[in-house]
């Protein structure tokens, strides 16, 4: 060493020893795990049940009463050699979580199109190795699952440590008790999905991010730092935190506590100094105890969390035992004031915000159900665009990092829970647990996400079979007795479709007050319960397939169904709901009524209404024309099902690509943004000469359709209209050109153009440079075109992608409800036009790949995406 550098080296040294001690690690634990189908040979039956009172005794934290203890002996699959330290996995497929097993499958006509033609049914196992530090001893090791479909049981070292029922709860699993410090340990993870458990496609897997945490035995608890802002004006707020201490060490310890604020960057970190110091709070814990202390922070002109203007905050919590610090957590939270009000919807920060939401199933499309932040962030940017502040995370909880995103982008969130409580709508779904799970689940979702800003209203279930029923009040009442317990900051609420909910006493259970596509109830509703606010919790579930044309054009919402597809004139929905006009007419008449999620902001897997497989759904239709003609399609099929695999209600198809209900939407959310759109496209070699009716969305008043430059006429909007529509257009081919307009003046044209036959291809990135870390992606579009560069409506040739460079083809896509290539396929049908490819790069890769797409006769392309 020279004397000259000697200094900063010493210098750098001490200050390495001044800075905090890290106490708490926690690693994404989702990388190498072995993975395979099924129980190992001759395994006796195991069904979900057998494994309750050693779940449950896990859950214990979450029950107010403990639960009785589990049997002596051996539990549930512990002599199962998958579950056995010893057992040699090498042979087992390798991956990384998120993991799906159902969406890898190939599609399979005989599966149930409801949960997506995908085999996310059965059992499966996953097992990875765990090196447990010797210097871990009087440490704990905390496994935490952000979401494992369904039925899990986690082995560690051969014994059962815990599990959880429901597929749609983080949990966490105490590994402390079983590991050996020092030496190589074994986790192993059995899960099981049973036929008809889910009314939509679930997955199947370890479908969300796995940590491990390690903490010292003096530490803060999962979920127990929550904090409030109890008041907020644009001088001053109030932020109050509650943070628990537990001592699970052998000897009582006194420590110092402190709740630093600080104002976040885009992550969620602090960054500066604390806005305000926090006072120590000095505490002796006895072993084995657990305390709480209470920390209120007074802040002037603090930075509001809005949808604008999503500012956040983070509360960091350090316990210490002299200048050691035992553990630090950081709570990022956001500071803004909401009100549900009974006669003016709801408030943020003050001012009326009108809730324009879209309900989200969790599947990501091609993906399946195995999470990906990017996939979730790119959905969230399309909705954005369409106008959309809110989210109904129907009818689960979502995963973590979603509400990290909707607090960072600025979304409202009507956070759910269930979707069913005691009353099945599948033989094998939650009823079957919710005695037992439903206060666990619920005390573990209110305490994952009360701190997110987004979150705006607690949701206990949906469409529950108990809503017409006498024993739907105590059940929810106590729901939401439970909500209140966990979060006495927001409100509670419940989707109701059975109208009768508004009057029989169910609706006094609930503080906020929401209807299922019934907007011609909202002013009986209001003048019943004047003094409960109200909103459209689920609305329009208008079906439409992109690109899909149904002629002659009709009213009749039976109509406009062909070939499996379904028109996209968006006319066309189900008996119980009705067009995206016909709720915004409702909404605009009424302002106490809080806003509206439609059903749905995407296509999702499964629930193919109107082409749902299996007669039941049939039978829901009402009598009449709508049930006929399901039934004659039944009938002429000659068997029970049909092929569509995903849904026709997005307002985005299920590869992502817009519809032009997407349109409608934005010219009704954002009528300050100068748009018109025009459908049908104008390539109809089979309709010269006969009726082709246009439809126009604007956010102007009134516009002016043009054919070949020849005027078809001004239409404004009348007082409740939402669309211009030219009935009578006669088709010709060519050039339809409308101008809008908005108080008199030129506000945005839009333009359809008969197109040239197809002859190239193009392809456009959504992102050009992404994260090398294998989870980054990059969203592909392909587009056939003619020769002048414009998409050629209506083709459907086979494309084939394929990627040169350290990169991958992760999924492809068209949208198209009945396509059954595998989403891992290469080679996939463009679907009017367009396909999707999602790639990825090599973790730790650089330079760029290159995705490639040919098809015969047509001009190939290619695009780069470079590693950042
Ligand atoms: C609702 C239900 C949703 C979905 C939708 C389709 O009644 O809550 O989960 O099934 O209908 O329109």
């Amino acid at each position: 060493m020279s004397t000259s550098t000697a200094p900063l080296i010493l210098m750098a040294l001490a200050l390495i020893s001044s800075a905090p001690a890290q106490a708490r690690e926690r690693q994404d634990w989702s990388a190498g795990w072995r993975f395979a189908k099924g129980d190992p040979a001759g395994a006796p039956a195991l069904k979900p049940a057998d494994f309750k009172p050693w779940l449950l005794a896990g859950a214990a934290p979450l029950l107010a009463t403990p639960p009785a203890a589990p049997p002596t002996g051996p539990a549930p699959g512990e002599s199962l050699t998958y579950a056995q330290p010893g057992f040699d996995d090498a042979g087992w497929r390798q991956l990384d979580l998120p993991h799906d097993w159902g969406v890898e499958g190939d599609f399979d006509q005989a599966l149930p199109g409801e949960t997506g033609k995908l085999p996310w049914q059965g059992v499966a196992w996953y097992r990875k190795h765990l090196a447990q530090p010797a210097g871990a001893a009087g440490q704990r090791t905390v496994l935490e699952i952000d979401g494992a479909l369904a039925n899990s049981a986690v082995y560690c070292n051969g014994r059962l440590v815990g599990g959880w029922a429901y597929g749609y709860t983080s949990y966490q699993v105490d590994l402390t008790g079983c590991l050996k410090p020092g030496a190589d340990n074994t986790l192993a993870i059995r899960l099981d999905n049973p036929p008809d458990s889910s009314r939509w496609y679930p997955g199947g897997g370890l479908y969300r991010h796995v940590w491990l945490t390690r903490t010292d035995a003096v530490h803060v608890p999962a979920g127990q730092v929550f904090v409030r802002t109890p008041q907020v004006t644009p001088e001053r707020a109030t932020v109050a935190v509650r943070v628990a201490v537990a001592n699970e060490s052998r000897a009582p310890v006194r420590v110092g506590v402190t709740v630093d604020i600080y104002r976040a960057d885009a992550d969620g970190h602090p960054v500066g100094k604390p806005l305000l110091p926090s006072r120590e709070q000095p505490r002796t814990l006895k072993a084995g105890d657990r305390t709480a202390l209470d920390f209120d922070v007074r802040l002037d002109k603090p930075a509001l969390w809005d949808v604008s203007s999503p500012q956040r905050h983070v509360a960091v919590t350090v316990v210490k035992q002299g200048g050691r610090v035992l553990d630090r957590v950081e709570t990022p939270f956001g500071i803004r004031q909401i009100a549900f009000t009974a006669d003016d919807g709801f408030h943020l920060n003050g001012r009326r915000v009108q809730l324009n939401g879209v309900c989200m199933h969790h599947d990501l499309g091609a993906l399946g159900a195995a999470f990906n932040v990017r996939a979730a962030e790119r959905q969230l940017g399309l909705l954005r665009e369409m106008g959309v502040n809110a989210l109904r995370t129907s009818h689960n909880p979502p995963a973590p990092e979603l509400l990290e995103l909707t607090d960072r982008m600025g979304f409202l969130v009507v956070d759910e829970l269930f979707d069913t409580w005691t009353h099945a709508k599948k033989p094998n779904d939650y009823h079957q647990h919710f005695a037992d799970w439903s206060e666990p689940d619920l005390r573990a979702w209110v305490r994952r996400d009360r701190n997110h800003p987004s979150v705006i209203l607690w949701s206990i279930g949906n469409e529950i079979h108990e809503l017409g029923r006498p024993d739907g009040p105590p059940v929810a009442a106590r729901l939401a007795g439970l909500v209140k317990q966990e979060d006495p900051s927001r409100l509670v609420s419940a989707a109701a479709n059975v109208v009768q909910a508004g009057y029989n006493g169910f609706q006094k259970t609930v503080d906020v007050f929401g209807y299922n596509y019934k907007p011609k109830e909202y002013a009986k509703f209001h003048a019943a319960n004047p003094a409960q606010p109200l909103f459209g919790s689920e609305t329009a579930s208008t079906l439409s397939t992109r690109g899909e044309y149904v002629f002659p054009v009709s009213d009749d919402p039976t109509q406009g169904r062909a070939g499996f597809q379904v028109s996209s004139y968006d006319l066309v929905y189900p008996s119980w709901a009705t067009t995206p006009d016909a709720e915004f007419k409702a909404q605009d008449q009424q302002r106490y009524v809080a806003g509206e999620f439609v059903w749905t902001g995407f296509d999702y897997l499964g629930e193919p209404t109107p082409y749902n497989d299996d007669l039941t759904n049939v039978l829901n239709f009402p009598e009449g024309p709508e049930r006929e003609r399901a039934r004659e399609e039944l009938a002429r099929l000659g068997k029970i099902q049909m092929p569509s695999r995903s849904s026709y209600f997005g307002i985005l198809d299920l590869a992502g690509f817009k519809k032009d209900r997407f349109y409608l939407y934005q010219a009704h959310w954002r009528p300050e943004l100068p748009m018109a759109h025009i459908l049908p496209h104008w390539n109809w070699p089979e309709r010269v000469g006969q009726v082709t009716p246009v439809h126009v969305y604007t956010s102007g008043d009134e516009a002016e359709l043009f054919l070949n430059g020849r005027s078809l006429g001004r239409k404004k909007k009348a007082e409740g209209d939402y669309r211009l529509r030219w009935d009578d257009v006669v088709y010709e081919p060519g050039e339809l050109r409308v101008v809008a307009y908005k108080a008199g003046k030129e506000w945005a044209r839009d333009r359809v153009v008969t197109t040239g036959a197809a002859a190239a291809l193009q392809l456009a990135a959504d992102r050009s440079t992404i994260a090398a870390d294998g989870k980054d992606l990059a969203f592909v579009t392909a587009t056939v075109a003619d020769a002048a560069g414009q998409a050629v409506p209506r083709s459907k040739p086979l494309l084939r992608f394929a990627v040169d460079g350290p990169g991958e083809i992760v999924a492809t896509d068209n949208g198209d409800p009945t396509d059954h290539t595998a989403f891992k396929a290469t080679e996939r049908r463009a679907f009017n036009s367009l396909a999707l490819a999602i790639v990825k790069l090599k973790p730790g890769a650089t330079g760029a790949v290159t995705l490639k797409v040919s098809s015969e006769g047509l001009k190939p392309a290619e695009v780069v995406i470079r590693a950042r």
